[in-house]
């Protein structure tokens, strides 16, 4: 397994944006000169030797088949790794009951329940021994992890072909979903007043969902503990009115997010 730099440009509005991401590549792989453009290399595979799909492979293809959905997406998170795709799942889920309870419009609920399930995308190029590592990550796997906020942004720039505030919206939410209000959290820029508040409640649905689900490294809270510590943690590492608006509709959340509607 090495790591390569995975470059892709796409024009948006008169502009070009540049992508490149560090992924993590499984091909065995050679530079072989284009006869369409000589002076560029394109790499191609090594004959005779095995050669595995490179973690965004499938998401050209889809963006190669037209307009790509927000389910879409998360199907083919779940295709790398099935837990995180329930995650992305419950946290829209969650995202939307907060956005109905803050009053948003019906328009901008959905919207809100799209950042939701869109908002963990760089995971697709999180290995899965990070994703599923029973036990604390290292510092080394920690900043491995912490490149999903970036690399989610970038994604989701280059595959929603549409340049609309609702997209332009969900690539800040991938981006600063881990950002704090006390302005820790991650990425370190920009300060957290620049967070959009569907940031903040895609934030909250996100530790919660966290909380109380099985992971590899914990036992689930139950949902009267994951309460308790949404409360202590209100206005320093999640927004408090957020939170607040939380605790009214989690009344009418069931025990275990196993019952979560998808
Ligand atoms: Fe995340």
């Amino acid at each position: 397994m090495m790591c390569a730099l995975v470059y892709g440009m796409i024009n948006r509005s008169r502009r070009l944006v540049f992508l490149g991401l560090a992924a993590v590549a499984f091909t065995p792989t050679v530079a072989v000169a284009s006869p369409a453009s000589p002076s560029h290399a394109v790499v191609a595979p090594r004959p005779g030797k095995f050669v595995a799909k490179h973690p965004l492979a499938p998401l050209r293809r889809l963006k190669a088949q037209g307009r790509v959905d927000a389910r879409d997406l998360v199907k083919l998170l779940g295709e790398k790794n099935a837990s995180t795709a329930g995650h992305a799942r419950r946290v829209g889920h969650y995202a939307k009951l907060i956005a109905k309870e803050l009053g948003f419009s019906k328009r901008h609920v959905a919207q809100v329940q799209r950042y939701g399930f869109l908002h963990d995308m760089g995971k697709l190029l999180t290995p899965n021994t990070v994703l599923n590592k029973p036990g604390r990550l290292t510092e080394r796997e920690f900043k491995v992890m912490r490149h999903h906020t970036d690399r989610g942004a970038a994604i989701l720039r280059a595959t929603l072909s549409q340049d609309s505030a609702e997209n332009r919206m969900a690539v800040k939410v991938a981006k600063y979903h881990h950002k704090r209000p006390d302005g820790k959290g991650y990425p370190a820029n920009p300060m957290a007043k620049k967070v959009p508040l569907e940031a903040k409640i895609v934030a909250v649905a996100d530790v919660y969902d966290a909380m109380t689900s099985q992971r590899s490294y914990n036992v689930p809270k139950t949902k009267a503990q994951a309460i308790s510590v949404l409360r202590a943690i209100a206005g320093t590492q999640l927004n408090a009115k957020v939170v607040k608006a939380f605790l009214r509709v989690a009344k009418r959340l069931p025990e275990s997010n196993g019952q979560v509607a998808k």
